[in-house]
């Protein structure tokens, strides 16, 4: 697991960009939220390098997870991705498998997800070459929110009580399939969240984020210094042992 903490969000996103075209991906979960939009713009600027490293027409794109809304909805992450990096970028149209969450039944959309998948992947579990997360302030990672259900299947659709709706969401075989997981977390709201996360004595079951464990990836952790606050991450490059993440008195 290497955790590197940068200065901003904007050093965050470039670091995350410089990882992802040393990757060379032909197969991207994307993930959705607001922390990942500077990282998809940064990605599709002409004035920046990363555009014209990425063999757009080569790589397929996917959604860990999207809310329950149509895809011109502003909660949309598939809007989100569409603004910020998909319209100013030549990827064809067939290159970006979108979630149907427009469907009214999300245990549908879950499903037609879940077909597209295995159309695309074969019968094998998906292996992706690259998978982007986020973390939510209560510890979630996707969708898979505390206390969620393991289900069967590659894509779930549950109810988030919270928000009082659906989500539709890979499932933790899928995440933990991947051969390379970016975390990207930054602002001091996740300090507080990062520093329980980050713990040796896991509690998946309260904190999704720790159940991610890819069984032959790598896990990056791309941080900001406010989101770091209440850590001492040595920027490790191994699995940083306890000793190295000191948590900080607030
Ligand atoms: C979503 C994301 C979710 C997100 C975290 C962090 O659909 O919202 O997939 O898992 O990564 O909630 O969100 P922020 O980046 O907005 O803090």
């Amino acid at each position: 697991m290497e955790m590197k903490v940068f200065e901003n969000p904007a050093e965050v996103a470039r670091a995350a960009a410089q990882y992802w075209v040393s990757l060379k991906p032909r197969t991207v979960a994307l993930s959705g939220g607001s922390t990942p939009r500077v990282l998809y713009e940064l990605l599709s600027d002409p004035r920046e390098p990363f555009r014209a490293q990425i063999a757009w027409d080569k790589t397929h794109f996917f959604f860990s997870d999207e809310r329950h809304v149509p895809p011109d909805h502003p909660d949309s992450n598939y809007r989100m991705v569409n603004e910020a990096m998909f319209s100013r970028v030549p990827v064809p149209p067939e290159n970006i498998h979108r979630i149907p969450a427009e469907n009214p039944n999300a245990e549908d959309a879950a499903k037609a997800y879940e077909t597209d998948l295995r159309k695309f992947f074969g019968e094998a579990t998906p292996d992706f070459d690259l998978l982007l997360l986020g973390l939510g302030e209560d510890g979630h990672t996707a969708s898979l929110f505390p206390h969620f259900k393991p289900t069967e299947g590659l894509v779930a659709a549950p109810w988030v009580e919270k928000f009082n709706s659906y989500r539709i969401t890979m499932t933790l075989p899928v995440l933990n399939n991947a051969k390379s997981v970016v975390f990207l977390v930054t602002g001091a709201s996740k300090a507080a969240i990062l520093k329980e996360v980050i713990k040796a004595d896991k509690k998946p079951d309260l904190y999704p984020a720790q159940a991610i464990s890819p069984t032959n990836g790598a896990v990056s952790w791309f941080i900001d210094k406010a989101a770091a606050r209440l850590c001492s991450i040595s920027n490790s490059s191994n699995a940083a042992p306890e000793s190295d993440l000191e948590n900080k008195n607030p």
